[in-house]
Protein backbone atom coordinates (compact mmCIF):
# COMPACT_ATOMS: atom_id res chain seq x y z
CA UNK A 1 0.00 0.00 0.00
CA UNK A 2 1.48 3.65 -0.92
CA UNK A 3 -0.07 4.94 2.18
CA UNK A 4 2.65 2.97 4.17
CA UNK A 5 5.53 4.69 3.26
CA UNK A 6 3.71 7.68 5.52
CA UNK A 7 2.30 5.21 8.57
CA UNK A 8 3.82 1.62 8.44
CA UNK A 9 7.04 1.71 11.11
CA UNK A 10 7.77 2.47 14.30
CA UNK A 11 10.41 5.68 13.55
CA UNK A 12 9.98 9.17 14.21
CA UNK A 13 8.51 10.42 11.16
CA UNK A 14 6.12 7.06 11.18
CA UNK A 15 4.92 8.33 14.25
CA UNK A 16 3.97 11.95 13.62
CA UNK A 17 2.26 11.17 10.03
CA UNK A 18 -0.09 8.88 12.17
CA UNK A 19 -0.10 11.50 14.82
CA UNK A 20 -1.40 14.49 12.96
CA UNK A 21 -4.27 11.93 11.38
CA UNK A 22 -5.24 10.53 14.57
CA UNK A 23 -7.88 12.94 15.87
CA UNK A 24 -10.21 9.68 17.06
CA UNK A 25 -9.19 7.16 14.02
CA UNK A 26 -8.64 3.66 15.41
CA UNK A 27 -5.43 2.04 15.09
CA UNK A 28 -6.57 0.07 12.57
CA UNK A 29 -6.55 2.98 10.66
CA UNK A 30 -2.98 3.16 9.88
CA UNK A 31 -2.73 -1.02 9.55
CA UNK A 32 -2.52 -1.27 5.95
CA UNK A 33 -6.48 -0.24 4.64
CA UNK A 34 -6.80 1.66 1.59
CA UNK A 35 -6.63 6.28 1.82
CA UNK A 36 -9.23 6.64 -0.55
CA UNK A 37 -9.08 10.48 -1.37
CA UNK A 38 -12.98 12.01 -1.99
CA UNK A 39 -11.57 14.90 -4.35
CA UNK A 40 -14.52 17.08 -3.61
CA UNK A 41 -15.55 20.07 -5.60
CA UNK A 42 -18.02 20.94 -3.74
CA UNK A 43 -18.31 24.79 -3.42
CA UNK A 44 -20.97 27.73 -3.08
CA UNK A 45 -18.86 29.36 -6.27
CA UNK A 46 -19.98 26.07 -8.10
CA UNK A 47 -23.59 25.75 -7.45
CA UNK A 48 -23.44 22.93 -9.79
CA UNK A 49 -21.52 21.63 -7.53
CA UNK A 50 -22.84 22.54 -3.99
CA UNK A 51 -24.41 19.32 -3.18
CA UNK A 52 -21.43 17.28 -3.09
CA UNK A 53 -20.64 17.08 0.28
CA UNK A 54 -23.71 15.49 0.81
CA UNK A 55 -22.85 12.43 -1.76
CA UNK A 56 -18.70 13.10 -0.06
CA UNK A 57 -20.77 11.52 3.28
CA UNK A 58 -22.29 8.35 1.50
CA UNK A 59 -19.02 7.66 -0.43
CA UNK A 60 -17.00 8.09 2.63
CA UNK A 61 -19.58 4.70 4.46
CA UNK A 62 -19.06 2.64 1.46
CA UNK A 63 -15.29 2.93 1.81
CA UNK A 64 -15.39 2.68 5.74
CA UNK A 65 -17.79 -0.64 4.89
CA UNK A 66 -15.20 -1.59 2.68
CA UNK A 67 -12.21 -1.22 4.85
CA UNK A 68 -10.83 1.41 3.84
CA UNK A 69 -10.17 5.14 5.49
CA UNK A 70 -11.99 7.88 3.32
CA UNK A 71 -10.46 10.93 3.69
CA UNK A 72 -11.84 14.48 1.93
CA UNK A 73 -10.38 16.25 0.03
CA UNK A 74 -11.36 19.75 -1.24
CA UNK A 75 -9.66 20.54 -4.86
CA UNK A 76 -10.68 23.50 -7.19
CA UNK A 77 -13.74 23.78 -8.50
CA UNK A 78 -14.31 25.63 -11.08
CA UNK A 79 -18.45 27.01 -11.80
CA UNK A 80 -19.04 27.92 -15.55
CA UNK A 81 -21.43 30.75 -15.18
CA UNK A 82 -19.58 32.62 -12.72
CA UNK A 83 -15.70 32.23 -13.10
CA UNK A 84 -13.98 35.09 -15.27
CA UNK A 85 -12.69 35.19 -18.08
CA UNK A 86 -13.69 31.50 -18.84
CA UNK A 87 -13.57 28.20 -17.09
CA UNK A 88 -11.07 26.71 -19.24
CA UNK A 89 -8.17 28.99 -18.50
CA UNK A 90 -8.49 27.50 -14.92
CA UNK A 91 -8.66 23.64 -16.27
CA UNK A 92 -5.59 22.91 -16.34
CA UNK A 93 -4.81 24.54 -13.37
CA UNK A 94 -7.47 22.75 -11.34
CA UNK A 95 -5.94 19.15 -13.26
CA UNK A 96 -2.37 20.47 -12.16
CA UNK A 97 -3.48 21.33 -8.41
CA UNK A 98 -5.47 18.23 -8.00
CA UNK A 99 -2.49 16.11 -9.65
CA UNK A 100 0.14 17.43 -6.88
CA UNK A 101 -2.02 17.17 -4.03
CA UNK A 102 -3.15 13.72 -5.06
CA UNK A 103 1.03 12.59 -5.38
CA UNK A 104 1.69 14.50 -2.20
CA UNK A 105 -0.38 13.29 -0.01
CA UNK A 106 -0.53 9.49 2.00
CA UNK A 107 -3.15 8.54 -0.65
CA UNK A 108 -3.60 5.25 -2.37
CA UNK A 109 -7.51 5.82 -4.05
CA UNK A 110 -9.31 8.32 -5.35
CA UNK A 111 -13.03 8.85 -5.85
CA UNK A 112 -13.61 12.33 -8.18
CA UNK A 113 -16.55 13.94 -7.74
CA UNK A 114 -17.27 16.23 -10.52
CA UNK A 115 -20.11 17.95 -11.93
CA UNK A 116 -20.26 21.47 -13.84
CA UNK A 117 -18.02 21.61 -17.26
CA UNK A 118 -14.90 21.62 -16.25
CA UNK A 119 -14.65 19.73 -13.34
CA UNK A 120 -14.68 16.26 -14.49
CA UNK A 121 -12.31 16.82 -16.91
CA UNK A 122 -9.58 18.42 -14.80
CA UNK A 123 -9.77 15.48 -12.34
CA UNK A 124 -9.65 13.03 -14.38
CA UNK A 125 -6.60 14.64 -16.26
CA UNK A 126 -5.10 14.69 -12.70
CA UNK A 127 -6.02 11.00 -12.07
CA UNK A 128 -4.50 10.03 -15.48
CA UNK A 129 -1.29 11.63 -14.95
CA UNK A 130 -0.71 10.35 -11.03
CA UNK A 131 -2.26 7.23 -12.00
CA UNK A 132 -3.34 5.85 -9.04
CA UNK A 133 -6.74 3.94 -8.74
CA UNK A 134 -9.55 6.15 -9.00
CA UNK A 135 -13.55 6.28 -9.89
CA UNK A 136 -15.48 9.22 -11.71
CA UNK A 137 -18.83 10.01 -9.17
CA UNK A 138 -20.65 12.65 -11.66
CA UNK A 139 -22.75 14.61 -9.76
CA UNK A 140 -25.78 14.50 -11.77
CA UNK A 141 -27.69 16.98 -13.44
CA UNK A 142 -30.78 19.00 -12.13
CA UNK A 143 -34.21 18.16 -11.99
CA UNK A 144 -36.23 20.05 -14.86
CA UNK A 145 -37.86 23.45 -14.36
CA UNK A 146 -40.95 24.78 -15.79
CA UNK A 147 -42.40 28.44 -16.32
CA UNK A 148 -45.95 29.77 -17.30
CA UNK A 149 -46.29 25.62 -17.82
CA UNK A 150 -43.57 25.18 -20.27
CA UNK A 151 -40.56 22.96 -19.84
CA UNK A 152 -36.92 25.34 -19.14
CA UNK A 153 -33.97 24.07 -20.52
CA UNK A 154 -31.21 25.51 -17.71
CA UNK A 155 -28.78 26.58 -20.72
CA UNK A 156 -30.53 26.99 -24.49
CA UNK A 157 -33.57 28.62 -23.43
CA UNK A 158 -32.03 31.49 -21.67
CA UNK A 159 -30.21 32.47 -24.84
CA UNK A 160 -33.53 31.75 -26.56
CA UNK A 161 -35.57 34.06 -24.11
CA UNK A 162 -33.22 36.68 -24.57
CA UNK A 163 -33.52 36.63 -28.24
CA UNK A 164 -37.17 36.86 -27.97
CA UNK A 165 -36.95 40.41 -25.82
CA UNK A 166 -34.49 41.58 -28.05
CA UNK A 167 -37.37 40.54 -30.85
CA UNK A 168 -39.73 42.28 -28.90
CA UNK A 169 -42.23 38.43 -28.46
CA UNK A 170 -41.59 38.52 -24.96
CA UNK A 171 -41.81 41.30 -22.52
CA UNK A 172 -38.51 41.93 -20.51
CA UNK A 173 -40.59 41.22 -17.31
CA UNK A 174 -41.46 37.57 -18.06
CA UNK A 175 -37.93 37.07 -18.81
CA UNK A 176 -37.20 38.19 -15.45
CA UNK A 177 -39.90 36.42 -13.61
CA UNK A 178 -38.34 32.74 -15.55
CA UNK A 179 -34.76 33.63 -13.77
CA UNK A 180 -36.18 32.09 -10.87
CA UNK A 181 -37.77 28.92 -12.35
CA UNK A 182 -34.69 27.91 -14.35
CA UNK A 183 -32.54 26.38 -12.31
CA UNK A 184 -35.06 23.79 -10.14
CA UNK A 185 -32.97 21.26 -8.15
CA UNK A 186 -29.43 21.07 -7.07
CA UNK A 187 -26.87 19.61 -9.79
CA UNK A 188 -25.94 20.88 -13.25
CA UNK A 189 -27.47 21.71 -16.37
CA UNK A 190 -30.01 19.32 -17.28
CA UNK A 191 -29.88 19.46 -21.58
CA UNK A 192 -26.74 17.51 -23.09
CA UNK A 193 -24.37 20.14 -22.72
CA UNK A 194 -20.84 19.91 -21.37
CA UNK A 195 -21.17 19.08 -18.06
CA UNK A 196 -23.69 16.00 -19.28
CA UNK A 197 -21.35 14.86 -21.85
CA UNK A 198 -18.42 14.65 -19.92
CA UNK A 199 -20.24 12.45 -17.23
CA UNK A 200 -21.44 10.57 -19.67
CA UNK A 201 -18.25 10.00 -21.62
CA UNK A 202 -16.75 9.29 -18.30
CA UNK A 203 -19.00 6.31 -18.03
CA UNK A 204 -18.16 5.34 -21.57
CA UNK A 205 -14.60 5.59 -20.76
CA UNK A 206 -15.40 2.94 -18.54
CA UNK A 207 -14.32 5.80 -15.31
CA UNK A 208 -17.76 5.30 -13.42
CA UNK A 209 -19.60 2.90 -11.81
CA UNK A 210 -21.90 1.65 -14.66
CA UNK A 211 -25.52 3.15 -14.69
CA UNK A 212 -24.25 6.13 -12.21
CA UNK A 213 -23.88 8.86 -14.81
CA UNK A 214 -26.90 10.95 -15.42
CA UNK A 215 -28.76 9.86 -11.90
CA UNK A 216 -30.41 13.08 -11.08
CA UNK A 217 -28.79 14.92 -8.21
CA UNK A 218 -31.60 14.82 -6.24
CA UNK A 219 -32.32 11.02 -7.02
CA UNK A 220 -31.74 8.88 -3.68
CA UNK A 221 -30.51 6.61 -5.86
CA UNK A 222 -27.32 8.76 -6.51
CA UNK A 223 -26.68 8.46 -2.54
CA UNK A 224 -26.84 4.88 -3.16
CA UNK A 225 -24.66 4.86 -6.31
CA UNK A 226 -22.32 6.98 -3.87
CA UNK A 227 -21.99 4.56 -1.34
CA UNK A 228 -20.84 2.04 -4.03
CA UNK A 229 -18.94 3.81 -5.38
CA UNK A 230 -16.89 4.51 -2.08
CA UNK A 231 -16.72 0.37 -1.72
CA UNK A 232 -15.39 -0.03 -5.36
CA UNK A 233 -12.70 1.95 -4.86
CA UNK A 234 -10.93 0.33 -1.66
CA UNK A 235 -12.03 -2.80 -4.04
CA UNK A 236 -9.69 -0.55 -6.66
CA UNK A 237 -7.09 -0.13 -4.93
CA UNK A 238 -7.20 -4.37 -3.72
CA UNK A 239 -6.89 -5.19 -7.58
CA UNK A 240 -4.64 -2.10 -8.54
CA UNK A 241 -6.75 -1.16 -11.23
CA UNK A 242 -5.51 1.98 -12.52
CA UNK A 243 -6.40 4.88 -15.09
CA UNK A 244 -3.68 3.79 -16.97
CA UNK A 245 -5.49 0.24 -17.46
CA UNK A 246 -9.12 1.30 -17.79
CA UNK A 247 -8.46 4.38 -19.91
CA UNK A 248 -7.15 2.86 -23.10
CA UNK A 249 -7.35 3.14 -26.51
CA UNK A 250 -9.98 0.96 -27.03
CA UNK A 251 -12.21 3.15 -24.20
CA UNK A 252 -11.34 6.37 -26.10
CA UNK A 253 -12.88 4.61 -29.28
CA UNK A 254 -15.84 3.97 -26.98
CA UNK A 255 -16.11 7.68 -25.98
CA UNK A 256 -16.16 9.26 -28.97
CA UNK A 257 -18.88 6.77 -30.27
CA UNK A 258 -20.61 7.62 -27.29
CA UNK A 259 -20.01 10.99 -28.17
CA UNK A 260 -21.49 10.97 -31.23
CA UNK A 261 -24.50 8.41 -30.24
CA UNK A 262 -25.92 11.07 -27.74
CA UNK A 263 -24.98 14.14 -29.62
CA UNK A 264 -22.49 15.56 -27.07
CA UNK A 265 -20.73 18.69 -26.67
CA UNK A 266 -17.70 19.69 -28.82
CA UNK A 267 -16.25 20.55 -25.61
CA UNK A 268 -15.42 17.41 -25.30
CA UNK A 269 -12.64 17.13 -27.91
CA UNK A 270 -10.15 19.36 -26.37
CA UNK A 271 -10.73 17.42 -22.94
CA UNK A 272 -10.39 13.79 -24.10
CA UNK A 273 -7.44 14.76 -26.00
CA UNK A 274 -5.98 16.45 -23.22
CA UNK A 275 -7.03 12.99 -20.72
CA UNK A 276 -5.24 10.75 -23.80
CA UNK A 277 -2.47 13.17 -23.39
CA UNK A 278 -1.77 12.70 -19.66
CA UNK A 279 -2.00 8.56 -20.75
CA UNK A 280 0.33 8.65 -23.34
CA UNK A 281 -2.95 7.29 -25.63
CA UNK A 282 -1.98 8.25 -29.25
CA UNK A 283 -5.83 10.16 -29.69
CA UNK A 284 -5.89 13.03 -32.40
CA UNK A 285 -8.41 15.45 -33.62
CA UNK A 286 -8.85 12.97 -36.81
CA UNK A 287 -9.63 10.16 -34.58
CA UNK A 288 -13.13 11.84 -33.82
CA UNK A 289 -13.80 12.10 -37.38
CA UNK A 290 -12.97 8.75 -38.35
CA UNK A 291 -14.75 6.89 -35.27
CA UNK A 292 -17.77 9.15 -35.00
CA UNK A 293 -18.61 9.57 -38.66
CA UNK A 294 -21.95 7.40 -39.53
CA UNK A 295 -22.66 7.26 -35.95
CA UNK A 296 -26.57 7.86 -35.24
CA UNK A 297 -27.77 9.89 -32.83
CA UNK A 298 -30.29 7.61 -30.81
CA UNK A 299 -31.02 10.47 -27.85
CA UNK A 300 -34.10 13.23 -28.48
CA UNK A 301 -32.08 15.56 -25.98
CA UNK A 302 -31.93 19.33 -26.45
CA UNK A 303 -29.87 20.79 -27.75
CA UNK A 304 -30.49 18.92 -30.44
CA UNK A 305 -33.99 17.01 -29.95
CA UNK A 306 -37.16 17.42 -27.20
CA UNK A 307 -36.02 16.03 -24.34
CA UNK A 308 -33.92 16.54 -21.06
CA UNK A 309 -31.27 14.72 -18.73
CA UNK A 310 -34.17 13.19 -16.08
CA UNK A 311 -35.65 12.15 -19.25
CA UNK A 312 -32.84 10.24 -20.54
CA UNK A 313 -32.35 8.66 -17.29
CA UNK A 314 -35.85 7.41 -16.78
CA UNK A 315 -35.58 6.04 -20.21
CA UNK A 316 -32.77 4.10 -19.11
CA UNK A 317 -29.70 6.27 -19.41
CA UNK A 318 -26.61 5.88 -21.04
CA UNK A 319 -26.11 2.24 -21.40
CA UNK A 320 -29.72 1.51 -22.71
CA UNK A 321 -28.48 4.44 -25.34
CA UNK A 322 -25.48 2.65 -26.35
CA UNK A 323 -26.99 -0.60 -26.45
CA UNK A 324 -28.20 0.83 -29.92
CA UNK A 325 -25.13 1.01 -30.95
CA UNK A 326 -22.81 -1.88 -29.10
CA UNK A 327 -22.04 -3.42 -32.56
CA UNK A 328 -19.58 -0.66 -33.10
CA UNK A 329 -18.38 -0.59 -29.23
CA UNK A 330 -15.15 -1.90 -28.76
CA UNK A 331 -15.47 -5.36 -27.05
CA UNK A 332 -12.28 -5.29 -25.16
CA UNK A 333 -12.49 -1.67 -23.39
CA UNK A 334 -12.84 -2.86 -19.47
CA UNK A 335 -14.23 -0.72 -16.69
CA UNK A 336 -13.28 0.38 -13.14
CA UNK A 337 -15.10 -3.22 -12.51
CA UNK A 338 -12.77 -4.79 -14.33
CA UNK A 339 -15.56 -6.00 -16.29
CA UNK A 340 -15.61 -4.52 -20.07
CA UNK A 341 -18.47 -2.09 -20.72
CA UNK A 342 -19.87 -3.86 -23.71
CA UNK A 343 -21.28 -6.54 -20.60
CA UNK A 344 -23.46 -3.63 -19.01
CA UNK A 345 -24.78 -2.39 -22.25
CA UNK A 346 -26.00 -5.73 -23.38
CA UNK A 347 -29.05 -6.05 -20.81
CA UNK A 348 -30.07 -2.79 -20.65
CA UNK A 349 -33.63 -1.56 -21.80
CA UNK A 350 -34.72 1.64 -23.16
CA UNK A 351 -38.21 2.33 -21.55
CA UNK A 352 -38.97 5.13 -23.51
CA UNK A 353 -38.92 4.89 -26.86
CA UNK A 354 -39.65 8.46 -27.19
CA UNK A 355 -36.40 9.31 -25.56
CA UNK A 356 -33.85 6.79 -26.44
CA UNK A 357 -34.60 6.48 -30.70
CA UNK A 358 -34.21 2.70 -31.92
CA UNK A 359 -30.95 2.55 -34.35
CA UNK A 360 -33.59 2.31 -37.84
CA UNK A 361 -35.52 5.39 -36.00
CA UNK A 362 -32.46 7.83 -35.47
CA UNK A 363 -32.98 11.76 -34.71
CA UNK A 364 -30.29 12.41 -37.04
CA UNK A 365 -28.06 9.35 -39.16
CA UNK A 366 -25.04 11.18 -38.49
CA UNK A 367 -24.03 12.77 -35.39
CA UNK A 368 -20.23 13.09 -35.46
CA UNK A 369 -17.91 15.43 -35.06
CA UNK A 370 -16.64 16.70 -38.29
CA UNK A 371 -12.99 18.08 -38.82
CA UNK A 372 -11.91 20.13 -41.74
CA UNK A 373 -8.45 21.30 -42.90
CA UNK A 374 -7.13 23.59 -45.34
CA UNK A 375 -4.89 27.14 -45.54
CA UNK A 376 -7.13 28.84 -42.56
CA UNK A 377 -6.81 25.61 -39.97
CA UNK A 378 -3.91 24.24 -41.35
CA UNK A 379 -3.76 22.23 -37.71
CA UNK A 380 -7.75 21.37 -38.01
CA UNK A 381 -11.19 22.72 -36.58
CA UNK A 382 -14.10 21.36 -35.93
CA UNK A 383 -17.77 21.49 -36.63
CA UNK A 384 -20.74 19.80 -35.57
CA UNK A 385 -22.51 18.37 -38.53
CA UNK A 386 -25.44 18.04 -37.17
CA UNK A 387 -25.96 20.82 -35.35
CA UNK A 388 -25.81 23.08 -38.49
CA UNK A 389 -27.60 24.18 -41.33
CA UNK A 390 -27.95 21.32 -43.98
CA UNK A 391 -27.40 23.79 -47.14
CA UNK A 392 -24.98 25.66 -45.22
CA UNK A 393 -22.47 22.83 -45.07
CA UNK A 394 -21.35 23.56 -48.54
CA UNK A 395 -20.87 27.18 -48.72
CA UNK A 396 -18.55 30.14 -50.28
CA UNK A 397 -18.88 33.86 -48.98
CA UNK A 398 -17.54 36.84 -48.08
CA UNK A 399 -15.38 37.49 -45.03
CA UNK A 400 -16.92 39.76 -42.07
CA UNK A 401 -13.62 39.86 -40.03
CA UNK A 402 -14.10 40.69 -35.99
CA UNK A 403 -10.63 41.49 -34.29
CA UNK A 404 -12.08 40.16 -30.68
CA UNK A 405 -15.71 39.60 -28.97
CA UNK A 406 -15.45 42.95 -28.04
CA UNK A 407 -14.98 43.88 -31.50
CA UNK A 408 -18.37 41.83 -32.56
CA UNK A 409 -20.35 43.25 -29.67
CA UNK A 410 -19.76 47.09 -31.03
CA UNK A 411 -20.25 46.60 -34.27
CA UNK A 412 -22.93 43.25 -35.10
CA UNK A 413 -25.83 45.49 -34.00
CA UNK A 414 -24.87 48.36 -36.44
CA UNK A 415 -27.24 49.18 -39.24
CA UNK A 416 -24.26 50.19 -41.41
CA UNK A 417 -21.91 46.72 -40.70
CA UNK A 418 -21.67 45.35 -44.63
CA UNK A 419 -23.25 41.93 -44.22
CA UNK A 420 -25.44 39.61 -45.71
CA UNK A 421 -27.23 36.59 -45.23
CA UNK A 422 -24.13 34.47 -47.78
CA UNK A 423 -21.43 36.24 -45.25
CA UNK A 424 -18.97 34.51 -43.17
CA UNK A 425 -18.82 35.92 -39.90
CA UNK A 426 -14.96 35.47 -38.74
CA UNK A 427 -13.88 36.09 -35.00
CA UNK A 428 -10.62 35.68 -33.74
CA UNK A 429 -8.13 36.46 -30.61
CA UNK A 430 -10.13 33.39 -29.25
CA UNK A 431 -8.00 30.93 -28.64
CA UNK A 432 -5.80 29.31 -25.54
CA UNK A 433 -3.06 32.23 -25.77
CA UNK A 434 -5.35 34.98 -27.30
CA UNK A 435 -8.29 35.75 -25.06
CA UNK A 436 -6.56 33.88 -22.66
CA UNK A 437 -8.40 30.42 -22.08
CA UNK A 438 -10.61 29.72 -25.31
CA UNK A 439 -13.76 30.82 -24.54
CA UNK A 440 -17.64 29.75 -25.62
CA UNK A 441 -17.86 32.92 -27.86
CA UNK A 442 -18.03 31.11 -30.76
CA UNK A 443 -21.41 30.88 -31.86
CA UNK A 444 -22.23 34.39 -32.37
CA UNK A 445 -25.43 35.83 -32.05
CA UNK A 446 -26.93 36.97 -35.69
CA UNK A 447 -26.13 40.66 -37.15
CA UNK A 448 -29.91 42.06 -36.52
CA UNK A 449 -30.12 43.75 -39.60
CA UNK A 450 -30.17 40.03 -40.58
CA UNK A 451 -32.12 38.58 -38.06
CA UNK A 452 -35.00 40.88 -38.90
CA UNK A 453 -34.69 39.78 -42.48
CA UNK A 454 -35.74 36.00 -41.35
CA UNK A 455 -32.04 34.99 -41.13
CA UNK A 456 -31.19 32.16 -38.67
CA UNK A 457 -27.89 30.75 -39.38
CA UNK A 458 -24.70 32.12 -40.65
CA UNK A 459 -21.48 30.12 -41.34
CA UNK A 460 -19.17 31.23 -38.42
CA UNK A 461 -15.42 30.96 -37.86
CA UNK A 462 -13.62 30.91 -34.61
CA UNK A 463 -10.44 29.57 -32.99
CA UNK A 464 -12.83 29.67 -29.74
CA UNK A 465 -15.67 27.27 -28.43
CA UNK A 466 -18.61 27.00 -28.14
CA UNK A 467 -21.24 25.92 -25.49
CA UNK A 468 -22.22 22.10 -25.54
CA UNK A 469 -25.87 23.19 -25.91
CA UNK A 470 -24.98 25.40 -29.10
CA UNK A 471 -25.97 25.24 -32.33
CA UNK A 472 -25.47 26.46 -35.88
CA UNK A 473 -23.19 26.37 -38.66
CA UNK A 474 -20.49 27.04 -36.79
CA UNK A 475 -16.46 25.77 -37.18
CA UNK A 476 -14.52 25.82 -34.10
CA UNK A 477 -11.24 25.52 -32.60
CA UNK A 478 -9.17 26.69 -35.54
CA UNK A 479 -5.84 25.79 -35.48
CA UNK A 480 -3.13 27.40 -35.16
CA UNK A 481 -5.33 30.52 -33.48
CA UNK A 482 -4.73 33.84 -34.73
CA UNK A 483 -2.72 34.47 -31.43
CA UNK A 484 -0.47 31.75 -31.79
CA UNK A 485 0.48 33.16 -35.36
CA UNK A 486 -2.31 31.04 -37.48
CA UNK A 487 -3.49 32.33 -40.73
CA UNK A 488 -6.93 33.58 -38.89
CA UNK A 489 -4.61 36.22 -38.17
CA UNK A 490 -4.13 37.24 -41.44
CA UNK A 491 -8.01 37.35 -42.95
CA UNK A 492 -9.29 40.85 -44.50
CA UNK A 493 -12.64 42.01 -44.74
CA UNK A 494 -14.33 40.74 -48.52
CA UNK A 495 -12.11 37.71 -48.37
CA UNK A 496 -13.78 34.87 -49.97
CA UNK A 497 -13.97 31.76 -47.65
CA UNK A 498 -15.16 28.07 -49.10
CA UNK A 499 -16.75 26.05 -46.31
CA UNK A 500 -17.07 21.73 -47.70
CA UNK A 501 -17.94 20.13 -45.01
CA UNK A 502 -18.73 16.92 -46.79
CA UNK A 503 -14.84 17.39 -48.59
CA UNK A 504 -13.75 18.11 -45.26
CA UNK A 505 -11.86 21.37 -46.45
CA UNK A 506 -11.89 25.26 -45.01
CA UNK A 507 -10.57 27.45 -47.55
CA UNK A 508 -9.31 31.12 -47.71
CA UNK A 509 -9.63 31.75 -50.97
CA UNK A 510 -5.92 34.08 -50.96
CA UNK A 511 -3.24 32.81 -52.78
CA UNK A 512 -0.41 31.44 -50.62
CA UNK A 513 1.87 34.45 -51.59
CA UNK A 514 -0.59 37.50 -51.38
CA UNK A 515 -1.21 36.02 -47.97
CA UNK A 516 2.85 35.64 -46.42
CA UNK A 517 2.84 39.26 -47.38
CA UNK A 518 0.04 40.39 -45.77
CA UNK A 519 0.64 41.48 -41.43
CA UNK A 520 -1.20 39.69 -38.89
CA UNK A 521 -4.10 41.86 -37.97
CA UNK A 522 -2.22 44.79 -35.37
CA UNK A 523 -6.28 45.43 -34.52
CA UNK A 524 -6.41 41.98 -32.87
CA UNK A 525 -3.04 41.65 -31.51
CA UNK A 526 -3.59 44.53 -29.62
CA UNK A 527 -5.92 42.73 -27.82
CA UNK A 528 -4.60 39.55 -26.95
CA UNK A 529 -3.81 38.96 -23.19
CA UNK A 530 -0.54 39.74 -22.21
CA UNK A 531 -0.45 39.37 -18.61
CA UNK A 532 3.28 40.28 -16.43
CA UNK A 533 2.26 37.53 -14.25
CA UNK A 534 0.05 34.85 -12.30
CA UNK A 535 -1.20 31.70 -13.90
CA UNK A 536 -2.62 33.44 -17.31
CA UNK A 537 1.61 34.37 -17.84
CA UNK A 538 2.27 30.44 -17.44
CA UNK A 539 -0.72 29.74 -19.15
CA UNK A 540 0.14 31.87 -21.95
CA UNK A 541 3.57 30.90 -22.43
CA UNK A 542 2.78 27.34 -22.36
CA UNK A 543 -0.70 25.97 -23.55
CA UNK A 544 -0.84 24.52 -26.40
CA UNK A 545 -3.50 24.28 -28.99
CA UNK A 546 -6.86 23.36 -29.60
CA UNK A 547 -6.08 20.10 -32.28
CA UNK A 548 -4.40 18.49 -29.34
CA UNK A 549 -6.53 19.67 -26.14
CA UNK A 550 -5.04 22.59 -24.95
CA UNK A 551 -3.00 21.38 -22.29
CA UNK A 552 0.25 23.31 -20.49
CA UNK A 553 3.12 21.84 -22.21
CA UNK A 554 4.84 20.64 -19.29
CA UNK A 555 1.80 18.96 -18.13
CA UNK A 556 1.57 16.50 -21.17
CA UNK A 557 2.30 12.67 -19.76
CA UNK A 558 2.66 11.75 -16.10
CA UNK A 559 4.67 11.24 -13.44
CA UNK A 560 3.35 8.53 -11.37
CA UNK A 561 2.30 8.89 -8.09
CA UNK A 562 5.89 8.40 -6.21
CA UNK A 563 7.35 10.83 -3.75
CA UNK A 564 11.02 10.46 -3.28
CA UNK A 565 11.73 12.47 -0.26
CA UNK A 566 10.27 13.27 3.01
CA UNK A 567 8.64 16.05 4.64
CA UNK A 568 10.94 16.60 7.72
FE1 LIG B 1 -22.59 24.15 -14.34
FE2 LIG B 1 -23.95 24.40 -16.71
S1 LIG B 1 -23.25 25.96 -15.36
S2 LIG B 1 -23.12 22.65 -15.78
Amino acid sequence: MRSADWYAGRDRNAYIHRAWMRRGAPDSAFEGRPQIAIANTASDLTPCNAHMDELARSVANGVWEAGGVPLNLPVVSLGETQVRPTAMLWRNMAAMAAEEMFRANPIDGLVLLGGCDKTIPSLLMAAASVDLPAVVLPGGPMLTGTFQGRVLNSATDVWRMSEDVRAGTMPEHLFLESESCLVRSRGHCNAMGTASTMALVAEALGMTLPGTAGLPAPDSRLLRASHETGRLAVALVEADRRPSTVMTEASFRNAILALAAIGGSTNAVVHLLAIAGRLGVPLTLDDFDRIGSGVPLVVDLQPAGRFLMDDLHRAGGLLAALREVIDLLDPAATTVTGRPLVEYVEPAIAWDREVIRQRVEPLQPDAGIAVLRGNLAPDGAIIKPAAATPSLLRHRGRAVVFDSIEDFHARFDDPDLDVDAGSVLVLRGCGPKGYPGMPEVSNLPLPTTLLERGVRDMVRICDGRMSGTAYGTVVLHVAPEAAAGGPLARVENDDWIELDVPARRLTLDVPADVLAARMPSAAAAAGYANPARGWERLYIDHVLQADTGADLDFLVGSSGSHVARESH
